[in-house]
C-alpha cells in the first residue's frame, strides 16, 4: 500500500465506491464473450469497455448534454460497435446473453466483508457510479450488497457521466459531507483520477497491475484489494 502524500488526512466518514470493475465483478462477462467468441473473449471485453466509457464521455461533453444516453444504452452501443469493429456476428440472442451478464454480475470475494467492517464501524457506505438506477439496482442484488450500502448514487439524476465534476459532486448532495471527509474508492485509473482532483480521498485498486495514468496526479492510496480500504482507518479495529 503506497501514499505518496505526507499530510495527515481528515477523518473519513463515508466511502464511496465505484460500481463496474470495483464492486462488481466484471469479469464473468469475458468468459462469457470467449465461450460466445474462442479466442476473441478478452479483446471482446476490453473493446466493449473502452467503447462503453468513451461514450459517456462523448456524450456529456457535446451539445450541453443533448445526446445524453442511460449506462444500459451505451453499454449495448459499445457491445454492437465492439463486435462490428471485431468482425464478431453479435445476434440477437448473444446481445441479449452478454447484456444479461452485465446486469447480474457477481461481488467480488472480498467486498461483502469489507462493507460488513465499515458499517459495524458506523460509517457511511455508498455507491456513486455511472450505471442508470434501474441496472444499478438489479446489479446491487444480485451482487448480495443490498443492505450494506446506505447510499446508491446513479449520475442519471444528473444526466452528466463521471469524470464531469457535477457527477463526484453528487456524493457530497448524497452524504451532507465534504469532499475530503469522503474516501472514493474505484479500480478504475480515471475515475481515481478524476475523483483526486475533486477533492477526495482515494484508493485506486489497482488489481490487474496496471500504470496509473500519467497526468501528474496520484491518488492518496494505492491498493490491490478492496480491503486496503481498510487503511483509511488506521487506529480502528476495522484494521
Ligand atoms: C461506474 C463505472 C464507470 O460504475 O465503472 O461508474
Amino acid at each position: 500500500m503506497e501514499n505518496p502524500r505526507s499530510a495527515p488526512p481528515a477523518v473519513i466518514r463515508a466511502v464511496l465506491f465505484d460500481a463496474y470493475g470495483t464492486l462488481l465483478d466484471v469479469y464473468s462477462v469475458g468468459l462469457l464473450a470467449e465461450q460466445l467468441f474462442p479466442g476473441q473473449g478478452q479483446a471482446l471485453a476490453v473493446l466493449w469497455r473502452d467503447k462503453q466509457i468513451e461514450y459517456t464521455r462523448l456524450v456529456t461533453t457535446s451539445n450541453g448534454g443533448a445526446h445524453y444516453q442511460p449506462f444500459w444504452e451505451l453499454t449495448r452501443a459499445g457491445l454492437r460497435y465492439a463486435c462490428k469493429r471485431l468482425g464478431l456476428m453479435l445476434t440477437a440472442e448473444r446481445e441479449q446473453q452478454l447484456m444479461n451478464q452485465y446486469l447480474h454480475l457477481s461481488a467480488l470475494p472480498e467486498n461483502k466483508d469489507v462493507l460488513q467492517a465499515l458499517k459495524a464501524q458506523g460509517i457511511v457506505t455508498g455507491v456513486l457510479s455511472n450505471g442508470d438506477p434501474a441496472m444499478l439496482a438489479v446489479a446491487v442484488k444480485s451482487a448480495g450488497l443490498e443492505g450494506l450500502l446506505d447510499h446508491i448514487i446513479s449520475v442519471d439524476a444528473i444526466r452528466k457521466y463521471k469524470t464531469h465534476p457535477d457527477a463526484y459532486a453528487l456524493g457530497l448532495q448524497a452524504t451532507g459531507l465534504e469532499a475530503r471527509q469522503i474516501a472514493f474508492v474505484s479500480c478504475n485509473s480515471w475515475d481515481a483520477l478524476a475523483a483526486t482532483w475533486f477533492g477526495y480521498q482515494t484508493l485506486w485498486v489497482n488489481r490487474y497491475q496496471l500504470p496509473f495514468e500519467e497526468l501528474g496526479t496520484q491518488p492518496m492510496y494505492t491498493g490491490s484489494t478492496l480491503r486496503d480500504v481498510l487503511h483509511f482507518f488506521p487506529t480502528s479495529s476495522l484494521n
